[in-house]
């Protein structure tokens, strides 16, 4: 390093505070600080600014309908179509422009690219298909695809006939698949043959089949052919499925009107994980979720049609959904898709098409960028990114450390960072700073946004000091809030508002939505998030169920009971820790450990795989019989220990402690 450079690091280490660059400022989509204050007094109708960036069919007539708490309605009494939104209406001005380039992860292999006429000509021809097979309004179709043109294509011609999609991480298992199309009673599924992950083609066909066997009702499915001849897997086609380039190309030149659907309708469902071990179908609807996508992408990536915006997450989760396919989509912008990983074949491959593509925002993880961080800046200093124009992380916490590399190596001290908190429910972002108006301070994500009413409170609900831990809530509704659990509105009042909410009172104002997270404000509003406070885990910013993963592996033969916990990790944030008894006559061998992790990887797949599986002859249990994961997660890390005389079994902590170090 030369001085220059180790006089920078130590300053950047000190300094605690960024001003967002004038040059952004400048240009910025939203750059007036009077925002906050104006949304915060001409609540709800402020939101009316959401909804206007979105064509209605038939105008709405009430902002927000708060009559039948927590069942909050939006934009109540309009009709509009999300792929007559992201698609039909910009053909007029940006029918040549680039909707989606997409980019393989063979670096022989040509990209694709789609304008916006490309894509609409596509999925009015994937949305005919559909209907010949029967596919109506409301009726789920399921998609399990990794990162192909062909995934938003399904999308949007889902969309385009108001049937909503659930699509499945292609990382995913089997089982999950299977779960997840029984629980929304979908009949359809749209897959491929394979994908390509570090230079090899993976089967994932034979994946979706095992899956389809386990589904309980008839269905029928779409296969595309992903895969070159070269490298594609022998399969034979079932009786229920057809090709893609059948199904599709048999309505070369169809025209499918989009279907108006009401601001409420379903736009998509979307599983995550929770507290049971059942994934959680979260319901969003059309106008309030499109709307949100599209707003919070121009507050806060500052998206504009002329860009070109990189996210580098998979569409299977919700950032994808919001940040790669429906808001940038909305907004008319050219929107990248990247195959595969970053580090392949080189660790510079994002940086590789940041540059050839002139990429000017990147959306990431914090994971990745740890990655990157422990790579070296060898690999970003390779390349020109100074087409970058604003940074993004998302779906982790990120330490001050990390971003600080970010702000530095990929974004040149030039580009402000927003790190953004939200979830899989609040349909896009909620609190992050808006980078054309406020100061950055890495570590935090910042102000909730405006509109939005963050409240940091104790366990009684009263609002805690500054600097102080206590809970995130979320004060009033706002238009992306997910509206239910699909088909289990008991669930959903349960899990996010039961405990913060007087449920007795039909006021609006008595209700309060709790996303699980614990969290610490400033003296300036700035909100810190310290992490699920339920039995989720974060792994690289992949949301998993404690209990999901328990019960994979109680269902591996040998297993009597397991307890899994999240323990810290440099990289992933957090990662998997199994602590397991075996059943009688079963010794916590190589080969049981072996058969648990093929078990997670059956039950949930690769990413939920145990960092470690620590055999024990009991679990540390309270004297109601009650697990003590807070214990086991100290553990895990190495910490502390706190009082443990109220165990049963305080004898067993010493043994487990033992088994971790080894
Ligand atoms: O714990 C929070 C964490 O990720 C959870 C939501 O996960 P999921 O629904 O999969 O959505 C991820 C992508 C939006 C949250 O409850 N989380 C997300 N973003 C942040 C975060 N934690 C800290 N900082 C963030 N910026």
């Amino acid at each position: 390093m030369s001085d220059a450079d180790t006089e920078l690091e130590a300053r950047l280490e000190e300094q605690d505070s960024f001003e967002p660059p004038e040059s952004f400022v400048e240009q910025a989509n939203v750059s007036n600080p009077d925002i906050y204050e104006e949304f915060e007094e001409n609540w709800p109708e402020c939101w009316e600014a959401a909804a206007d960036m979105l064509d209605w069919e038939t105008e709405y007539d009430q902002t927000f309908d708060g009559s039948n708490p927590p069942f909050f309605e939006w934009f109540t009494g309009g009709e509009l179509n999300a792929s007559a939104n992201c698609l039909d209406r910009h053909l007029d001005e940006r029918g040549d422009e680039v909707a989606i380039e997409w980019v393989g992860e063979p670096t022989d292999e040509a990209n694709r690219t789609y304008t916006y006429e490309d894509l609409h000509r596509e999925v009015n021809e994937a949305a005919a298909a559909l209907r010949e097979m029967g596919v109506g309004e409301d009726d789920v179709v399921t998609m399990y695809m990794p990162m192909i043109p062909e995934l938003p294509i399904a999308m949007l011609a889902c969309a385009r006939i108001g049937a909503p999609h659930s699509v499945v991480f292609a990382g995913f298992s089997a089982d999950a698949l299977a779960t997840r199309m029984n629980a929304a009673d979908s009949e359809y599924l749209i897959t491929c043959d394979g994908y390509y992950r570090r230079g090899d083609p993976l089967d994932h066909l034979e994946k979706a089949n095992e899956g389809l066997d386990n589904v309980e009702h008839d269905t029928e499915t779409v296969v595309v052919e992903r895969l070159p001849e070269d490298d594609a897997f022998d399969h034979d086609l079932r009786d229920d499925q057809r090709l893609w380039v059948d199904a599709v190309h048999a309505h070369k030149g169809a025209e499918v009107e989009p279907v108006a659907r009401d601001a409420e309708d379903m736009l998509f469902l979307m599983y995550t994980s929770g507290t049971t071990g059942e994934p959680k179908g979260v319901k969003h609807t059309t106008g309030g979720y499109l709307s949100w996508a599209a707003w919070t992408s121009h507050a806060v990536l500052d998206i504009k049609p002329e860009d070109t915006y990189f996210c580098s997450a998979d569409i299977g989760w919700i950032t994808g959904h919001s940040y790669i396919v429906y808001g940038p989509l909305a907004l008319g912008t050219t929107t990248m898709m990247y195959e595969g990983t970053p580090d392949h074949p080189e660790r510079d491959r994002l940086w590789e098409i940041v540059e050839e593509y002139e990429a000017t925002q990147l959306y990431t993880a914090p994971t990745a960028i740890r990655a990157f961080m422990k790579w070296g800046s060898e690999f970003p200093d390779q390349h020109d990114l100074s087409s970058l124009r604003l940074l993004g992380t998302v779906g982790e916490p990120i330490n001050p450390r990390a971003w600080k590399w970010y702000y530095k190596h990929i974004g040149n001290e030039e580009c402000p960072v927003v790190d953004t908190w939200w979830q899989t429910e609040t349909g896009g972002m909620m609190v992050t700073t808006l980078p054309g108006v406020k100061e950055m301070k890495p570590g935090s994500a910042g102000p909730a946004l405006p509109g939005i009413d963050a409240e940091i409170v104790d366990t009684t609900g009263e609002q805690v000091e500054p600097g102080r831990a206590g809970y995130l809530t979320i004060q009033k509704p706002w238009p992306g809030m997910l509206r239910t659990l699909y088909q289990n509105d008991e669930r959903f009042v349960d899990e996010y508002w039961r405990e913060y909410s007087d449920t007795d009172s039909d006021d609006w104002r008595d209700w309060t939505y709790f996303p699980e997270d614990g969290a610490k404000i400033d003296e300036d509003g700035y909100i810190t998030v310290l992490g699920r406070v339920d039995d989720v885990i974060n792994v690289s910013g992949h949301r998993l169920g404690t209990m999901e993963i328990e019960s994979a592996i109680v269902g591996v033969e040998g297993v009597a009971e397991a307890a899994v916990v999240g323990g810290d990790h440099e990289m992933k944030g957090e990662a998997v820790y199994a602590y397991v008894i075996t059943e009688d006559g079963y010794d916590g061998d190589e080969e049981l450990r072996d058969a648990i992790i093929q078990g997670v990887e059956d039950g949930i797949g690769p990413i939920a795989r145990p960092e470690q599986v620590i055999f024990t002859p009991e679990l540390p249990k309270t004297r109601s019989g009650k697990i003590m994961r807070r214990l086991l997660e100290d553990i895990a890390n190495g910490a502390e220990l706190g009082d443990t005389s109220t165990l049963r079994n305080p004898d067993v902590v010493a043994s487990i402690q033992e088994q971790v170090q080894k």
